[in-house]
């Protein structure tokens, strides 16, 4: 999981100066990244600004970004080099099996290469000069992969013509670097902005993710030749964190699929198959076995585990050159039209992903989230609720799932295991919102409404965008936007919930007071996001909870009806909902 060390803040010095307390004028539209340029249908370079909502370039269907970015993976191979290497000489001795597109260097237990050849045929050249090693007193499975160790045969002779390789980097910024650059920022829509590009997959990343699967795809396809590896998840719907984890679905479905009507005569062959009693058991079969071949055969695999009981059964393992924690589930189909949801909503105004990237930052360094399962919010439903806040404004920032619904035409419908996942795919065709609130009055409202939501009678609902009564009493209750009987946030208890309101409404409260009395740039203070950023608020709270023992502070409760109340609010109110403290 990424945010990792935004905990750590509460350890650094508070010497960062704020340089400038500007409060912003206009709303920046600032996009940068690669999802979101793939959705612009451009190559990006890592770390560009560009327009978000305003900007007419066409955008990239998801289905299209995928198809796009399998087939550069799979002409795209992993080497292991030594550290002394020169790299005009690397390249050069690649380039006696085909012409190069591209390749970049990171650094993860040794240094690493991505090299993306301009045809697949150059693999293959390569992969038949490439030899088994011999081991000593170990030995090797014989695999033909595409992940290769390059030795030196004579390394005193590159030494002397090494360069400094530059390598790309694949972790997200430490605490004190986001820390610093966050109290530079000019306004809060800035800090918004400039933790959304600091912590968002670069084009490098996005590459390594898409080159993994097709690394496990090559395992896989031993015992299914057409099968497709596919990452889902926020490595592709545009709200993964530089250290997010890996997800990956095997999808078995083009086998043996072909139009029965193109046969000819009166005969129809069909394969013989094994039947197993259902298809949870097909699954838990297929994912065994895939299990047992990654960890015996699979290189650079390792640490696998199959979680096969799950609800949704699944192996998962680390892949070491990578880096990435990885998470293997077959036929989870419904997960890969999510993640296509989420990149729809995420690309339709710059806004989103900065405010449901802040958000997940926030509840990160608060620990309402973690990587390990238990009774937390999860950033999946963390993004709903921002989804859902965004789709509440006046005029609305984000449309609802039904009217994308209305919006689809015959090529877009698309039923799963009964499921109606039908929306419009063509993002081009959704017209911009005309809303033109700020980051910073995002934020403020964001914690304002979700301290004040009535989560005990009430359900979130992207599909219909309104509240609705809770089908079922669990505390948090989120629809499960295609499979609508099911609430996405069934595991979160009501402590966690409770600890969720009252950082809420805490860090409304901040955001309110600096409102009013703006900290002077000499005062040393974090301000605005990185304020909020800061342990020292959860501390506060859990602390002032165990002194009170009572669910909500009268002091919060009275400071926030403050709010209510004071003139300035009730001049900005688009859309904005009074305060309570019913939850
Ligand atoms: P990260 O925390 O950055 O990994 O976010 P993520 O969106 O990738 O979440 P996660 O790895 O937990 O899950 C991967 C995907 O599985 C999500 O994006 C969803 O599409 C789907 N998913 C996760 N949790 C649920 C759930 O409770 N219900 C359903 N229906 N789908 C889920
Ligand atoms: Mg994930």
């Amino acid at each position: 999981m990424a945010a990792r060390g935004v905990g750590l803040l509460s350890r650094l010095s508070m010497c960062t100066q704020r340089s400038q307390v500007l409060r912003p004028i206009h709303r920046r539209l600032s996009c940068p990244g690669t999802v979101a340029a793939d959705a612009r249908g451009e190559q990006p370079s890592s770390g560009s600004s560009e327009t978000g909502s305003e900007d007419r370039t066409p955008k990239k269907r998801f289905s299209e970004v995928q198809k796009e970015r399998r087939e550069q993976a799979q002409r795209t191979i992993l080497i292991l080099c030594p550290n002394k290497i020169s790299e005009k000489k690397f390249l050069k001795y690649l380039s006696q099996h085909g012409p190069i597109n591209n390749h970049f260097f990171f650094e993860s237990f040794g240094l690493y290469a991505v090299v993306e050849f301009c045809q697949k045929e150059s693999v293959a050249s390569l992969q038949n000069l490439t030899r088994t090693p011999s081991m000593g007193t170990e030995a090797a499975i014989p695999f033909r992969s595409r992940f290769f160790n390059l030795k030196l045969k004579n390394s005193s002779n590159e030494t002397s013509e090494q360069s400094c390789i530059p390598c790309c980097n694949q972790s997200p910024p430490s605490s004190k670097k986001l820390f610093e650059l966050l109290c530079d920022a000019e306004s809060i829509d800035d800090q918004l902005n400039t933790l959304l590009k600091e912590f968002q997959l670069t084009e490098e990343n996005t590459k390594l993710r898409y080159l993994t699967c097709s690394l496990i795809e090559d395992i896989a396809a031993a015992y299914f030749p057409d099968c497709a590896v596919r990452p889902f998840g926020s490595s592709v719907n545009s709200f993964g964190k530089l250290g997010c984890d890996l997800d990956m679905f095997l999808d078995l479905d083009e086998i043996g699929k072909f139009n029965a009507h193109k046969t000819s005569g009166n005969f129809l062959m069909e394969f013989q198959v094994k039947n197993v009693p259902s298809e949870r058991i097909a699954t838990q079969k297929i994912l065994s076995v895939i299990g047992e071949c990654l960890d015996n055969f699979g290189p650079g695999c390792v640490g696998v585990q199959k979680i096969l009981n799950a609800r949704c059964p699944l192996v998962r393992f680390s892949h070491q050159a990578s880096g990435f924690q990885c998470d293997l589930t077959t036929n989870n189909r419904i997960a890969l039209k999510s993640s296509e949801l989420l990149y729809i909503y995420g690309a339709l105004d710059s806004r989103v992903r900065a405010l449901v990237f802040s958000i997940r930052c926030w509840a990160r360094a608060h620990s309402l989230t973690s990587s390990i399962p238990g009774a937390w919010i999860t950033n999946f439903s963390l993004t709903m609720m921002v989804i859902f806040f965004l789709q509440r404004r006046s005029p609305p920032i984000l449309p609802t799932l039904d009217y994308l619904k209305t919006l689809a035409d015959a090529e877009d419908k698309c039923i799963i295991e009964g499921h109606n996942c039908t929306f419009i795919c063509d993002l081009n065709r959704i017209k911009p919102s005309k809303n033109t609130e700020t980051l910073e009055l995002l934020l403020k409202e964001f914690f304002e409404y979700f301290g004040n939501f009535a989560f005990n009678k009430n359900s979130i609902n992207i599909r219909q965008g309104r509240e609705q009564n809770k089908p079922e009493p669990s505390p948090l209750h989120i629809q499960n936007p295609f499979e609508t009987s099911l609430n996405i946030s069934k595991n979160v208890s009501q402590s966690q919930l409770q600890k969720f309101v009252d950082l809420a409404r805490e860090s409304a409260w901040i955001l309110h007071q600096e409102d009013k009395d703006h900290p002077s740039p000499s005062s040393n203070q974090p301000w605005g996001l990185a304020a909020l950023l800061l342990p020292s608020i959860a501390k506060s709270v859990s602390h002032d909870k165990k002194k009170r023992k009572k669910p909500a502070s009268e002091r919060i409760k009275n400071l926030l009806e403050s709010i209510k109340s004071s003139p300035e609010n009730s001049t900005n109110t688009n859309g904005k909902r009074t305060v309570s403290t019913q939850a």
